[in-house]
């Protein structure tokens, strides 16, 4: 595997998901095939979980590991070609990856959408470049527009905790106070497509997905309705997409607490389990009594990134 990106890159999620509990049955099974290999992790953005789990799947593995912080001790980097670098920014993307390709076996990349132009972000300018200019295979930490690893560990989540062949699995906005990106949903949608369940997808009017996520999926914009029986409820904010408005792309259009995940939502379903890729801001996205009840299933969610990405990892080791 060259690139972590897509559901796609996966290939089979069937060989993929037994992959994954094979390793979370003996996560040391494969400790050396990393030796002598390097992973450098790079976040352009912050993180708790990926920057650990990430970390901790690499040494499972037997592979050394550099995290570099681009805003804390790098140098600024310019990302745009062409312009004249008379400002704070002390050297080129263009020069920085293969520089950083340089020390590495396998690279993997945080950096959100920017929100300062759709086509752009949609286009994943900063990680591709990586993928033209560093040599080596790259995996997406989250990006502009999807969170790979965050939905593969949502996905072995899933499959752990179903009590049906093909559960209802509903993504559901809930309001936030400031403009978040479409990665998390938008990949989630991807992968939910790719897997055996009955998807379902709510959000008030405005909030449609890039439909290049989220293709012909169901979507209900009355969110209890959409609640009604389902097996599993998936909580996220995202700003506007700027799928039928353009100009909204980016912008926070709904702040109603209506939507909010609580007890008279969680009321209407089959006892489902709630789903979060954290961090989470309580009483905003989900109450505190949901969040803590029985059927929070977030830690062990998070949990999973460890074993998401050391899938991940261990192919791209293989195919070096
Ligand atoms: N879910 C997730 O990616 O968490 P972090 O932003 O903390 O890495």
């Amino acid at each position: 595997m060259r690139v972590f990106q897509n559901v796609s890159d996966i290939g089979d999620l069937r060989t993929a998901l037994d992959e994954a509990f094979e390793i979370k049955k003996d996560r040391y099974k494969y400790s050396t095939i990393g030796k002598n290999k390097t992973c450098l992790l790079i976040f352009f953005n912050n993180s708790l979980r990926t920057r650990l789990s990430t970390q901790k799947a690499a040494m499972n593995l037997g592979m050394n590991v550099i995290v570099l912080d681009v805003n804390q001790g790098a140098w600024k980097l310019e990302t745009e070609r062409g312009v004249i670098m008379d400002g704070d920014k002390s050297e080129h993307l263009l020069e920085a990856i293969p520089v950083m390709g340089c020390y590495c076996d396998i690279i993997g990349v945080r950096s959100f959408a920017t929100f300062q132009n759709r086509a752009d972000d949609y286009e994943e300018k900063i990680l591709n470049q990586f993928i033209q200019y560093s040599g080596k295979p790259v995996f997406f930490m989250e990006s502009a527009t999807v969170h790979p690893l965050q939905s593969f560990a949502d996905l072995i989540t899933i499959e752990e905790y179903k009590r049906n062949k093909r559960p209802k699995v509903v993504l559901s906005w809930a309001p936030h106070p400031k403009a978040l990106p479409q990665a998390v949903p938008n990949s989630f949608a991807q992968w939910m497509r790719a897997a055996d369940v009955d998807f379902v997808v709510t959000h008030p009017e405005g909030y449609e997905l890039d439909p290049q996520f989220v293709g012909d999926t169901k979507v209900e914009y009355d969110q209890m309705r959409a609640f009604e029986g389902a097996d599993f409820i998936y909580a996220k904010n995202w700003s506007c997409p700027g799928v039928t408005r353009p100009a909204d792309y980016g912008r926070v259009l709904n702040t109603d607490r209506s939507w909010t995940v609580d007890d008279r939502h969680m009321a209407v379903t089959n006892n489902a389990f709630f789903m979060h890729c954290l961090p989470v801001r309580r009483n905003m996205i989900v109450t505190d009594s949901v969040i803590e009840s029985p059927t929070s299933i977030v830690i062990p969610e998070a949990a999973n990134r460890e074993i998401s990405a050391q899938v991940v990892l261990k192919r791209m080791i293989q195919s070096l």
